[in-house]
């Protein structure tokens, strides 16, 4: 990959990540993802906005040769995770006058992280600037998106702000801006399922601060660059509100079948009530999928048999992330099938201790579903029907 010009004496010199399908060892990457990282060049002095993943460190080294860089004064390091610092250790060692420009809380976990020199670092609070002669960068503390010690940059002569992880999207595209808004809103909002969606409260307040500045470009550490920057922030504003919409999640398993006919049964009756409804069976399910459905859907239903004396180990697998992504889901249950007894449905709703859900009436029954099991789920879709009404978000 080549360094491409966003602005004048600002280029974007990261790396794209064609085939990573994994990252950290748990969120699938079906499109790939970018490290970038930006070279501000001021009239006196040279900055460098973050770094790439140490694999890609080769590449960001070639971007630079490609512009003649040979002086970087400053390194802002906008959050500590490897795929931002990695590269931080050689870009030391290639400019050794450099300083790594950040705050207290990130020069620590660097330090912990990659064992940077304490005397490498220039420490900074929030609201500072950094002048580069005709650029000026200004710093924003913004904790947890999505650790304790992230931080944004607004390089104000251009109007460009740089959230590193905020605003992400995991899609590799060779365009420097937005090639396909749909496509990277999707990506987008899976990005924020998965990473941000715990945080969703802190978002609120970061973006509250952000609202009142002008920003022409929105240049964030994965995925392309917004040159519309409301796609991102109004996306954002939707997802971090507290308005759900109608949508039931229904992550299941199934061993023998009974559980599996319940949940077709349950997916018709839903869908004969107005409820659009999202099974994902999680033999086959890409938890990404499931996480990105959990954004904004008023309901979650878990599906799973009792394997020995509790859920299915799938089944826990999805209700401890939903309970780990904490989406601001308000109604929450359980169906399936059990042989001999067992606590699956205490077990799962003791999972989701942190969601803020209503409980529902579960439909757990013994053996193949009968008539009035059948009966049970169809007074769980009307319960659930009833539920969406009074919260507004199907016509009543
Ligand atoms: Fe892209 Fe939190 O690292």
């Amino acid at each position: 990959m080549a360094a491409r010009e966003i602005v004048p004496g600002v280029h974007a010199v990261g790396a794209i990540d064609w085939d990573r399908r994994l990252f950290d060892e748990l969120i699938p990457l079906p499109e790939g993802t970018t490290y970038n990282s930006y070279l501000v060049r001021g009239s006196e002095k040279t900055a460098l906005i973050d770094t790439v993943d140490p694999t890609k460190t080769a590449e960001l080294m070639a971007n630079l040769d490609g512009l003649g860089v040979e002086k970087i004064d400053y390194i802002i390091s906008s959050h500590a995770e490897q795929d931002h610092s990695g590269s931080i250790p050689a870009m030391l060692e290639r400019f050794g006058d450099a300083k790594v420009v950040t705050n207290q809380k990130c020069r620590d976990f660097l330090i912990d992280l990659l064992h940077i020199p304490g005397d490498r670092f220039a420490v900074i609070g929030d609201g500072e600037t950094l002048e580069l002669g005709d650029k000026t960068l200004e710093f924003i503390i913004a904790p947890w998106v999505h650790w304790p010690e992230t931080m944004l940059t607004y390089l104000q002569e251009d109007r460009v702000l740089f959230p590193c992880d905020l605003f992400g999207s995991h899609y590799a595209t060779s365009s420097l801006y937005v090639p396909d808004e749909n496509a990277v809103y999707e990506s987008a909002k899976r990005y924020y399922a998965e990473i941000m969606m715990p945080f969703r409260s802190s978002i609120k307040g970061h973006l509250e601060k952000l609202a009142s500045r002008d920003i022409d470009l929105i240049a964030p550490s994965h995925g392309p660059v917004y040159n519309r920057p409301a796609l991102i922030t109004d996306a954002y504003r939707d997802w971090t509100g507290d308005a759900v919409k109608n949508m039931v999640v229904l992550p299941y398993v199934s061993m023998h079948g009974s559980t599996q006919t319940m949940v077709d049964h349950f997916v018709g009756a839903l869908m004969a009530r107005g409820i659009p409804v999202q099974p994902f069976n999680l033999t086959k399910t890409d938890i990404g999928d499931l996480a990105k459905a959990l954004v904004d859907a008023a309901t979650v239903v878990i599906g799973s048999p009792t394997v020995i004396f509790g859920p299915h180990p799938q089944a826990v697998y999805a209700a401890y992330l939903a309970n780990l992504l904490r989406p601001k889901t308000r109604y929450a249950t359980v169906i399936g099938s059990y042989g001999w007894g067992g606590k699956t449905v205490d077990t799962v709703k003791d999972m989701l201790g942190r969601l803020k859900v209503e409980f529902l009436e579960p439909v757990y029954v013994r053996g193949l579903p009968k008539d009035e099991d059948f009966a049970a789920l169809d007074r769980l879709a009307d319960e659930i029907a009833k539920k969406h009404q009074e919260a507004g978000i199907v016509p009543a």
